[in-house]
């Protein structure tokens, strides 16, 4: 018994949503939440899960040491993890960048930067949201910190902009599961769905924190 208590603490673990699953509609559907959460995101913690199992070294890491060191890790792993790691610190932001509409806008620092990088915040989300729509494939488009500014850049399939030394501010999935039931084809539609519900507080706490590393 204590040694499967001592394994189950070093597991990751799905994080609970931080609403309900009907809280981001009709820009997001409850169904496509409930899927994305409950059943892809839990299948990136079990697969991460099962992946460490027989490296104990590597189970008491942080999800954050892990995906800034896939170079490091057992040759019969190293593709799990990166993609399962990926998608378990992916999404455990995702879920945190959104929040139910509620009119929501950039502020502050976070404002600063974003004209300073951009311009405005309109040529931010349209250069955003084309560079999310040309993404071949799976993958993610970001906001991230980088040497003291704010800047985009996308991945492919689950990797982080984190494991490249950037920080991720905000971060848009484009893989199909997270539109598909709801916009079929149409990932320009969900794109442009998805600002009404982008969570710039938490976009601001994170540059708040990026700044002070
Ligand atoms: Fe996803």
């Amino acid at each position: 018994m204590y040694l499967v208590a001592l394994y189950t603490i070093f597991m990751f673990t799905l994080p609970e949503l931080p609403y309900d699953y009907d809280a981001l509609a009709p820009f997001i559907s409850a169904d496509i939440q409930h899927l994305h959460h409950s059943a892809h995101h839990a299948a990136y913690v079990k697969n991460l899960n099962t992946a460490l199992e027989k490296y104990p070294e590597w189970k008491d890491k942080s999800i954050e040491e892990i995906i800034t060191s896939l170079d490091k890790l057992p040759s019969d792993i190293k593709t799990t993890v990166r993609n399962n790691g990926g998608g378990h610190y992916n999404h455990s932001m995702f879920w945190e960048m959104m929040a139910p509409h509620n009119g929501q806008a950039p502020s502050g620092t976070l404002l600063d930067k974003m004209q300073h990088s951009f311009g405005d915040v309109k040529t931010f989300q349209d250069q955003f949201s084309q560079a999310a729509v040309k993404i071949f494939g799976s993958g993610w488009q970001w906001l991230v910190f980088d040497k003291g500014e704010v800047s985009m850049m996308s991945t492919p399939n689950q990797d982080s902009p984190f494991s490249q030394g950037k920080i991720p501010l905000l971060g848009l999935d484009v893989w199909e599961h997270a539109y598909y039931l709801q916009y079929y084809n149409k990932r320009p539609d969900y794109v442009t769905a998805w600002w009404n519900i982008v969570n710039w507080d938490d976009v601001a706490k994170r540059l708040d924190s990026a700044i002070k590393t």
